[in-house]
């Protein structure tokens, strides 16, 4: 699919400005085991090392998840959603609490066409940096808006840059959900560029993390599904494919 319309390109991009996206705080270091922050913290701090989470189950088909952070997105979300439908390929998404307001046909929408619903917190905030309590009451306040559309509880939350530490670990009943390819659409921006990086990058039972809430991110989103589907890959859930 092309997005030709200028102002529709400029709308769904327009939460740029205010977010700061996942794969801008953790670079990845032989994957995710061990993720390194960038900025203040200083160059050899490490946080979110949670490669157990991630561990998935093995399989002899060839299984890969793409997984869709920080909407819903009033514009991109729902050609995202229609081109999936298209191919028959389920997808996972971490919505945003405070993005769910005014498209809440959307997350039902997402329900029933078979997709995972996970929790990526109310506010784009960094967890490990808030007091417990707080974050829990973010977490709280996304999943009892989920589930009030759905009537499912999300059980799988992706913290906001994979900030994540094991005290809230303890006190959030929930599995972690990192990724394994990270397709930097947020800083890209550029379908080509976007497809190529992750299909240099993936192979079998990986995660891959997008962002649906760039027009750039749901064309190559879509370009990657025909290519991997082409080449024998099944997308699924990551309920499917993670060893909780
Ligand atoms: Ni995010």
């Amino acid at each position: 699919m092309a997005l030709k319309d200028w102002s529709l390109r400029r709308k769904c991009t327009l939460l740029l400005g205010i977010l700061i996206i996942d794969g801008a705080l953790l670079g990845s270091m032989g994957g995710i085991a061990g993720a390194r922050v960038a900025g203040n913290a200083g160059p050899d701090s490490y946080i979110a090392d949670n490669g157990k989470d991630i561990l998935t189950k093995p399989s002899s088909e060839k299984l890969v998840a793409l997984t869709f952070d920080d909407g819903p997105h009033a514009v991109c979300t729902p050609m995202l959603l229609d081109g999936l439908k298209e191919r028959g390929v389920h997808a996972t998404f971490f919505l945003m609490g405070e993005n769910i307001e005014g498209n809440e046909e959307l997350v039902s929408r997402m329900k029933q066409e078979g997709h995972l619903i996970g929790n990526h917190s109310y506010r784009h905030i960094q967890l490990t940096k808030e007091g417990e309590d707080k974050v829990c009451d973010a977490i709280e306040k996304t999943e009892g808006i989920i589930s009030g559309i759905t009537g499912t509880r999300p059980q799988y939350l992706r913290p906001p840059y994979g900030d994540w530490n094991d005290e809230l670990e303890c006190r959030m009943n929930l599995t972690t959900v990192f990724w394994t390819v990270d397709s930097l659409d947020w800083k890209l921006q550029d379908t080509s560029q976007i497809v190529s990086r992750v299909l240099k990058r993936t192979g079998n039972s990986d995660i891959i993390l997008m962002h649906d809430i760039f027009p750039t991110s749901v064309e190559a989103a879509l370009q990657i599904v025909d290519t991997l589907q082409a080449q024998g890959y099944t997308f699924v859930t990551v309920d499917e494919l993670m060893i909780d």
